[in-house]
């Protein structure tokens, strides 16, 4: 029998033997109430997918015209709700107004700088004002040539005005690309490039842990960039929008740079809501992949919507008394649907934090939580890992009495984690939502609903609604319960990416081809005998370093760029903190020292070309890669290096032993 007493401490048990069903009382008042009523409306929802996605869409959200037919499928390209005509903002805005949320807190921001009792700033729209902003900047956007389909890179740091430029191109229904702000000028460039941008909005600045990270520079800098082909990467933008916020200096070309508080002073507020097709393009949003370009993800309109606004009221069981928070940055996907687009479509409050969990003091969760009464805390293994190593002493400081769910996303959460989390921030009493997705989905794909659930420390456990996720092998067959093998998903859902901006073919060959008649997710996962899954994590060659996913390829690409590399292996280590570490071995151009000073230069370098999120956590140098005859890398022999395990398996195609031998002997 599962031990759902799991008294403090034994954290020694099979892990698979500790299961937590709800809570009684969050059960009986949760939107989904019991496992058979979720069994229910799972069965329903994938026996007659179109019947059940039919009536969640008349049912959640306000359409201008109704749509002709729920899924128009022609593998692997789908649309949703064909004919119908709405508008994003208008569902997370507009259908509040005249309703008792208008008065009530859209979103809660707390800023940055904060010193050790001295709280940051700290901002609060309610809908009626989020709603006279957005409108305000979707007529600014338009006084500066912005027209519906056009794209808008948007670069900002955690403030308000990043969800109001959001919110503000679905109005008009131009598409927007929001770029994290620890990304460099050179893929602020490449990513401008690849979509055509017309305009950027960034900020002066934005602060990180008390630094500030010049955005506006960067912007500069990413104007002036050239391709292989010699013109400028970025010429398509014609306006950069400026957000002051850290007040650092910044240089404004007349003509090209306005700022945002000038252009919002010569507006009206009153913009109408485009009449958007249900596959209007919404977003993109660029993550890596396996090759060295990163890819620009497509969402459209009505699919997603419909799909956010179900998955952020049912997983994290939202109702408008909430206080509801999602630590995520809005420059990755879980900022755009969970911290924007699902929570203001259901009327929640979503709070917004600008800073680091560690700035000023280790306790800055545990302080917000407090200070605003936070209900729902959405947050990320790695996260929770770094606080384990803080100590117990910093949330214990502060009355986290508020919480009554806690979730997490972005890599697989170990069960001692899962366990600490529980115990320390959700006093035992919070039901725990593993909530498993990716860039590409969406939305929560499999997670458990937190009034009907069991949960088991380490598993994302049940699919959501309409969702058909399956263990297979090589050939596409299911493998038995508790062996492991490729997950997939073989039915299309409202929220699936419905491309790869502007290249239908390496959709096709990325997600399509690995299995057939199935989108292939690169992950590897386990289902066990109560059919729950269980995430091993990536098989492909991307890393998910500290939650964000790392395509090997792209370090090295960047490693290779630097004039004194010869060539470079990007693997990954398993690290305590971050999950996964990016591990490189380099092998340098003759005549070049392998120094201490030039490990410096490379990983600032990848920093300059990627992003400080990507730069190695090691850096080896080696005379020579192990390859086999026909000269591909053995990446399975470094890896082994790289965590410093013994070397095992089969090196008999490898073409010179001795370079593992060497390779060994550069440790540090
Ligand atoms: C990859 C997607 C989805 C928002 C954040 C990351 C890993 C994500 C879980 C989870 C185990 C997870 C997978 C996935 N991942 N959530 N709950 N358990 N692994 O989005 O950057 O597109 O990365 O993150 O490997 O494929 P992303």
């Amino acid at each position: 029998m599962p031990d759902n007493q799991t008294p403090a401490g034994i954290e020694s048990v099979l892990q698979e033997n500790r299961v937590f069903p709800p809570p009684k009382a969050f059960a009986q008042a949760a939107h989904i109430k019991s496992l058979a009523q979720y069994k229910k409306l799972y069965q329903e929802s994938v026996k007659a997918p179109d019947k059940f996605w039919a009536k969640q869409a008349k049912a959640e959200l306000v359409w201008f015209k109704p749509w002709k037919k729920v899924l128009q499928w022609r593998e692997p390209f789908a649309q949703w709700f064909v004919g119908g005509q709405l508008n994003v903002s208008y569902n997370c805005l507009d259908r509040h107004l005249g309703t008792p949320t208008a008065n009530q807190a859209a979103l809660i921001w707390e800023g940055e700088p904060a010193a050790p009792g001295k709280p940051g700033e700290e901002r609060t729209l309610t809908y009626k004002q989020l709603h006279h902003e957005v409108c305000r900047f979707a007529n600014v956007l338009k006084r500066n040539g912005v027209k519906k389909g056009d794209r808008v890179l948007i670069y900002l740091p955690m403030v308000p005005e990043a969800a109001m430029a959001m919110l503000a191109c679905a109005r008009i229904g131009a598409v927007h690309s929001v770029v994290f702000g620890g990304f460099s000028a050179q893929s602020v460039a490449d990513r401008i490039q690849d979509c055509q941008a017309r305009l950027v909005v960034t900020a002066d600045g934005g602060y990180r842990r008390g630094a500030i990270v010049p955005l506006k520079q960067n912007v500069d800098e990413a104007l002036t960039l050239k391709g292989p082909d010699g013109q400028l990467l970025a010429r398509s933008i014609e306006k950069v929008i400026v957000v002051r916020r850290a007040q650092n200096e910044v240089s404004m070309q007349a003509g090209r740079d306005v700022w945002w508080h000038e252009e919002m002073a010569q507006v009206s507020a009153d913009c109408p809501a485009e009449k958007m097709d249900s596959e209007a393009p919404l977003f993109i949003l660029y993550t890596s992949g396996s090759t060295g370009k990163p890819k620009g993800i497509l969402h459209t309109t009505a699919g997603y919507l419909l799909y956010v606004r179900m998955t952020s009221r049912l997983v994290f069981d939202l109702r408008p008394e909430d206080i509801y928070w999602c630590t995520a940055d809005v420059g990755w996907v879980t900022g755009h649907s969970y911290v924007v687009y699902g929570p203001l479509a259901n009327g929640a409050t979503s709070l917004m934090y600008e800073g680091a969990p560690n700035d000023p003091e280790p306790d800055r969760f545990w302080r917000i939580i407090a200070k605003y009464g936070v209900t729902i805390l959405y947050t990320a293994p790695t996260a929770i890992r770094a606080f384990m190593k803080w100590g117990v002493e910093w949330p214990r400081k502060h009355d986290l009495s508020s919480l009554r769910l806690l979730g997490t996303v972005g890599e697989p959460i170990n069960p001692e984690a899962w366990m600490w989390y529980h115990k320390h921030i959700g006093g035992k009493r919070c039901p725990i939502v593993d909530t498993w997705w990716q860039t590409e989905t969406g939305g929560i794909m499999i997670t458990p609903l937190p009034g009907a659930t069991p949960t088991k420390p380490g598993s994302a456990t049940l699919p959501f609604f309409g969702i058909v996720p399956e263990v297979v092998d090589d050939r596409g067959r299911v493998v038995p319960r508790n062996s492991g093998g490729k997950l997939v998903v073989r039915k299309p859902w409202p929220s699936m990416l419905r491309g790869l901006w502007g290249d239908p073919e390496r959709y096709k060959s990325v997600y399509w081809t690995e299995v057939p008649h199935s989108y292939f997710t690169g992950d590897g996962c386990r289902q066990d005998k109560d059919g729950y899954f269980w995430i091993v994590g990536r098989i492909d060659d991307v890393l998910n370093v500290a939650g964000h996913r790392i395509g090997t390829a792209e370090v090295e690409s960047a490693l290779v760029s630097h004039q004194q590399v010869a060539e470079a292996a990007v693997v990954g280590r398993p690290d305590d903190l971050k999950g996964q570490a990016l591990v490189a071995f380099v092998t340098l151009k003759s005549g070049v020292n392998a120094d201490g000073a030039l490990r410096d230069a490379l990983r600032q370098h990848v920093a300059r070309e990627i992003g400080p999120v990507a730069k190695p956590d090691d850096i080896r140098f080696a005379e020579a890669l192990p390859k086999t005859r026909s000269g591909k890398i053995m990446r399975r022999l470094l890896k082994q290096i790289a965590a410093g395990t013994e070397i095992k398996g089969d090196t008999t195609t490898l073409e010179d032993l001795n370079v593992l031998a060497r390779l060994a002997g550069t440790e540090e």
